[in-house]
C-alpha cells in the first residue's frame, strides 16, 4: 500500500483528529475547568480554596477582552519590570496594585473581618515607605530632625508645623496606657527619608508611648500632597491610562497595644485637593480631619487632635 494522502478538502479536514485529541476551541469553559481540576488533593489548603475563583476570573478577562498573545506578553514583561525595580526603598508591584485600587480594597476585606465594634478607628492601607525601627521618642517631642535655616524645606516646615495630639482608647473608651503611636511622613518636598539623601536618617518618623490617659502627642508637620514615584514602569501606567500620580497629603501611624489588633491608618488633611481623587484609592471620610490654628507655641502653627480606637486581639 502507498502513503495515505491525507484529504485536504473541507469536508476532509472537519473529520481531522490531531493525535487523538479533541480539537475543541482553548477558550471553552471545558478548558478552565480542566486546569482547576489540575489542583491535587494535597494542595495548601487556602490555595485550593481560592484558585478556582482566580483562574474562573483570569480565563474570564481574556476572554472577554479577547487579550492577545502579544498583549499578555507585554503585561509579562511589565510585571517583571516592576520586579526589577524594586527593592528595600521601591517597592513597584506594590505600587502597581495601589494604583489599581487592590491593596485599599484588601484592606477594607481584611479590617471588616477582624472589626469587633463599628467605634474602631478605620484602617488605611500601609503604603510602600514603612520602615521598621524608627526611634522612641518622648512624649512631647518631634520628629522633624532637622531644621537648620539653609534646607530647602525649613519655611514650609515652619510654616506648616502641627502639634498633634490625643489618647489611645479602647472601644469601650477607656484609655490604653502604653500603646504605640507609631507615625511617619513625607517631607514638604513629597520625600520619605529613605527617598531623599538631604535628609537624615529616620527624619520625620517616631515612636510615641501613651501616658496613663491613654494621652500620645508630638510635633510634625502639616502634610502636604505629593505624587507617588512615577519614574519607573507604574508611573508610565498611570500616563498611558491618563491618570495624574498624586496622593492628598497625609501622616501614616500604627497604633497598637498589648491585648489589642495593631491598627493601620493615615490621616488626610481637610484642606487639601486631592482628597476627593486619591491616585491610590486609600481616603476614608473618618480619616480626613481638621488641623486648627495654634497661638502662644513658637514650634507649631496648628493643632491637630484625633483619638485612636483600638479593637481587642
Ligand atoms: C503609596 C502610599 C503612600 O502612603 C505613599 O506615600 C506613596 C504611595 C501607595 O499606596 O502606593
Ligand atoms: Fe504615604
Amino acid at each position: 500500500m502507498g502513503q495515505m494522502i491525507p484529504d485536504l478538502t473541507p469536508a476532509g479536514l472537519k473529520g481531522l483528529k490531531r493525535n487523538g485529541v479533541s480539537n475543541k476551541p482553548q477558550h471553552s469553559q471545558a478548558f478552565t475547568d480542566k486546569v482547576i481540576a489540575a489542583t491535587g488533593p494535597e494542595a495548601h489548603p487556602r490555595l485550593a480554596e481560592i484558585m478556582p475563583s482566580l483562574i474562573r476570573h483570569l480565563h474570564g478577562f481574556a476572554r472577554e477582552v479577547n487579550l492577545t498573545v502579544a498583549e499578555w506578553m507585554t503585561a509579562v514583561e511589565f510585571i517583571n519590570e516592576c520586579g526589577k525595580i524594586s527593592n528595600d526603598r521601591r517597592n513597584e508591584t506594590q505600587l502597581l496594585c495601589d494604583i489599581v485600587g487592590l491593596e485599599s480594597l484588601v484592606d477594607e476585606i481584611t479590617s471588616k473581618m477582624l472589626a469587633t465594634s463599628s467605634l474602631e478607628t478605620p484602617s488605611a492601607i500601609l503604603g510602600p515607605f514603612y520602615r521598621h525601627d524608627s526611634p522612641l521618642l518622648p512624649n512631647g517631642s518631634s520628629i522633624i530632625q532637622k531644621l537648620d535655616p539653609s534646607d530647602s524645606w525649613y519655611e514650609q516646615a515652619m510654616a506648616d508645623s502641627a502639634y498633634i495630639t490625643g489618647r489611645v482608647l479602647s472601644s469601650s473608651g477607656a484609655p490604653i496606657q502604653g500603646a504605640i503611636v507609631e507615625v511617619w511622613q513625607s517631607a514638604p518636598n513629597g520625600l520619605y527619608e529613605q527617598q531623599d539623601e538631604s535628609q537624615p536618617e529616620m527624619n520625620l518618623r517616631g515612636r510615641f508611648a501613651t501616658d496613663a490617659d491613654g494621652h500620645y502627642a508630638f510635633y510634625a508637620l502639616r502634610p502636604v500632597p505629593y505624587p507617588i514615584p512615577d519614574d519607573g514602569p507604574a508611573g508610565r501606567f498611570l500616563r498611558l491610562l491618563d491618570r495624574h500620580p498624586y496622593r492628598p497629603g497625609h501622616i501614616h501611624f500604627i497604633v497598637s497595644a498589648h491585648g489589642f489588633r495593631a491598627l493601620t491608618t493615615q490621616l488626610y488633611d481637610d484642606r487639601d485637593e486631592y482628597i476627593a481623587k486619591d491616585a491610590v484609592f486609600a481616603v476614608k471620610d473618618e480619616l480626613v480631619v481638621k488641623f486648627v490654628p495654634r497661638d502662644g507655641d513658637r514650634t507649631a502653627r496648628w493643632t491637630l487632635e484625633y483619638d485612636f480606637v483600638l479593637g481587642r486581639e
